[in-house]
């Protein structure tokens, strides 16, 4: 226990009428089982853009009193509960906070209480800005590729891959040699991935877009597409791969409903599903979940050369909706974190 950081005060974003605003807060004291983590990293994800425009996540099942904001961090532990072995402390650590448990207090604080059992404990020389999105866009790409290859599918196509989510994934597929159809939206953005090491990438504002994508996606036999934009796009990109292709929906970032031609889907048996980490994290067995995590922290103990991300810009906790507004312009350049230390 280091007594100079628990007489900290605590502070920690707080929702009041959907606004999030900065508050002093009590520190809880430490139950059994318990850390207390000094929160150092925490990305702007779309999904805590989604959650602070009021429409993310299973709204029956999201507790009436949520208030917090953030999904996952990372930080250093400060402080152990007596019944957790000590060694912990002064340890880098990496966490996440399910806004649809009735526990839900959002990640986006100075400090937080933790179960020691369910953080992950990174090696000394790891430090918070290297593992800030260790769950949401890691463990993403690997249901994305499990579930192509689960599929039967020979190939799959990534739409808005020059995310971050995409430079992961097209360094992952390179790593289980999986191939991978990467659509972008501007030319420079065709470059950033090919200098990841990005084999088939498609630019949609060229003039040859849709005869390319058919061309390429029979070619390589790739009826599966990860879709996080939706709207127009979705059935536009689903028109041109082959009969019996699948697109799995799995983010909001056109802010549109999906829309498919009936000739599609009666003639040529094209449909749209959802892939959601939420729910694979519900269905997936144990070793299905210690599978995916033991590759995702085993390469993020050592470098983060596939499933390591970007930083773009780092905000203090009280400039939050600044944060946002910055994700949402310059999400191609890398993430924007929040460090509410600073
Ligand atoms: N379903 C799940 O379980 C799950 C889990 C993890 C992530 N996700 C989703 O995965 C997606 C990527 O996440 P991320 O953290 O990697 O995002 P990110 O780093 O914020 O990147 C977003 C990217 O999307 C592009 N983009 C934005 N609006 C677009 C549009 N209308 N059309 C085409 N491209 C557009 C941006 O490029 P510009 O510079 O051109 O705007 C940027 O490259 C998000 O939709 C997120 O919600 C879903």
């Amino acid at each position: 226990r280091n007594p100079m950081e628990s007489n900290l005060s605590n502070q920690a974003i707080i929702l009041e009428d959907g606004k999030p605003v900065l508050k002093d807060i009590e520190d809880t004291p430490l139950a059994e089982g318990e850390i207390r983590i000094r929160v150092e990293a925490s990305p702007m994800n779309p999904s805590d853009q989604l959650w602070l425009a009021g429409l993310y996540g299973i709204k029956e099942l999201i507790p009436k009193k949520t208030l917090g904001a953030g999904f996952e961090g990372s930080g250093v532990v400060t402080e152990a509960h007596e019944s957790v072995g000590a060694d912990i402390v002064g340890k880098t650590v990496a966490f996440f906070d399910d806004c649809h448990n009735e526990g839900f207090q959002g990640v986006w604080r100075k400090y937080i209480n933790k179960k020691a059992s369910d953080v992950i404990q990174f090696p000394e020389h790891v430090k918070s800005d290297e593992v800030f999105g260790v769950f949401v866009n890691p463990l993403t790409v690997v249901l994305i590729v499990n579930t192509a290859k689960k599929n039967g599918n020979k190939a799959l196509i990534h739409g808005a891959a020059s995310s971050s989510l995409g430079k992961i994934l097209v360094r992952y597929a390179k790593h289980v040699d999986f191939p991978v159809i990467n659509i972008v939206r501007r030319q420079e953005q065709a470059d950033s991935l090919k200098e990841l090491g990005a084999e088939h990438i498609l630019d949609s504002s060229s003039d040859t877009f849709d005869d390319d994508l058919a061309e390429l996606s029979k070619e390589l036999g790739a009826t599966a597409y990860f879709d996080p934009i939706a709207g127009a796009f979705c059935g536009r990109v689903l028109a041109k791969m082959p009969a019996k292709s699948t697109a799995y929906v799995y983010g909001a970032l056109s802010g549109e409903p999906v829309s498919l031609s009936p000739i599609d889907i009666i003639f040529y048996q094209k449909s749209i599903t959802y892939l959601y980490l939420a729910t694979w994290f519900m269905e997936a067995s144990k070793e299905e979940q210690d599978e995916a995590f033991g590759e995702v922290i085993k390469d993020l103990s050592t470098g983060g050369k596939i499933f390591g991300t970007k930083i773009y810009k780092t905000f203090s906790l009280d400039k939050v909706v600044e944060a946002c507004e910055e994700a949402a312009k310059t999400a191609s350049l890398g993430k924007v974190i929040i460090n509410p230390q600073l």
